[in-house]
């Protein structure tokens, strides 16, 4: 029996004491096989340790939102300055060449759109996964929406034990409700609820105190974007995600809506693998786009 009424927040964080990463660099993957340990390899740059993942898993929710009109057009031209590509099969496989050779990162659950609820969600067929030579699989949890927070946990585990079985890492996305608290203690929660349940990659947002976020989860984490921002605000929400320990960003609208969606994704990664501070990223920005 849960004691609801003798929650204490923990406030010990151990942030002088890094991770265990001798036998692996990615933090939390010592224990892993050989199958999760090259997937992940693929995913996170070997030097930085980090990645920047291109995320247009939008439309199945969405439709076709701003940025996201033709993906063959928006976004086939970026990945080669991605290292991962994380979307949804049908786009993937209508929109984006087979003869991409950046690891795929599946959206692996699909549900209800904007039009009605959000998060009802179900999970894709498992030969689905396979098909799509899957370098990751990713699924949203509901954290804290009592109208789908079972549905949305009981979809993870499974494809857990569906990554498991494969040796595929599972991304846990964190959606944050309307009526949810986007700060630190909520983002604790919510990540090591992740990894708690296998999750081999956390995706969540950044928010003040994320040293904590990323302490006290075991696994990598990344930062969506959220909505967009000017560039320099999205820059020092990257930078500051990466200092404070973030394993990288899974980056979407405030790439693809922006006025240059190819420096952007360029300032970006110099930002989360050369460690360019936001000032620097926006000077790289400001001269790719006018090389353009
Ligand atoms: C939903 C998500 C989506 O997967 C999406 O990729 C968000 O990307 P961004 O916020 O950077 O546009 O995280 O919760």
């Amino acid at each position: 029996m849960a004691d609801l009424d003798d929650i204490r927040d923990g406030d010990n964080f151990g942030l002088n004491t890094p991770a265990d990463t001798s036998k692996f660099y990615l933090k939390g993957m010592n224990s892993t096989d050989w199958g999760v340990k090259n997937r992940m390899s693929r995913i996170f740059n070997r030097k930085s340790g980090n990645t920047v993942m291109l995320a247009f898993d939008h439309g199945f929710l969405m439709g076709p939102t701003s940025g996201l009109e033709r993906i063959d057009l928006n976004i086939d031209p970026l990945a080669e300055h991605a290292d991962c590509l994380m979307g949804c099969r049908g786009s993937i496989r209508s929109m984006i060449s087979p003869e991409n050779t950046k690891p795929v990162c599946l959206r692996a659950d699909t549900g209800t759109t904007i039009l009605t609820e959000l998060n009802h969600n179900v999970l894709l067929g498992e030969e689905e996964m396979i098909s799509m030579n899957s370098s990751a699989l990713a699924a949203m949890i509901a954290v804290g929406d009592a109208a789908t927070e079972a549905t949305t946990m009981a979809n993870f585990s499974r494809l857990v034990d569906i990554g498991n079985k494969y040796s595929i890492p599972v991304m846990c996305v964190t959606a944050v409700g309307k009526d949810m608290a986007r700060d630190s203690r909520y983002f604790q929660l919510a990540a090591r609820v992740g990894a708690e349940n296998g999750a081999s990659i956390v995706k969540t947002y950044y928010t003040e105190g994320f040293e904590n976020v990323v302490a006290c989860t075991p696994v990598p984490i990344v930062i969506a974007g959220g909505k967009k921002l000017p560039e320099i605000e999205a820059l020092e929400m990257a930078y500051n995600a990466i200092q404070a320990g973030a394993a990288g960003v899974d980056m979407g609208r405030n790439v693809f809506q922006s006025e240059a969606p190819l420096a952007m994704i360029k300032a970006v990664g110099g930002v989360v693998h050369e460690g360019l501070k936001p000032k620097e990223a926006l000077d790289l920005f400001e001269t790719e786009k006018n090389a353009s």
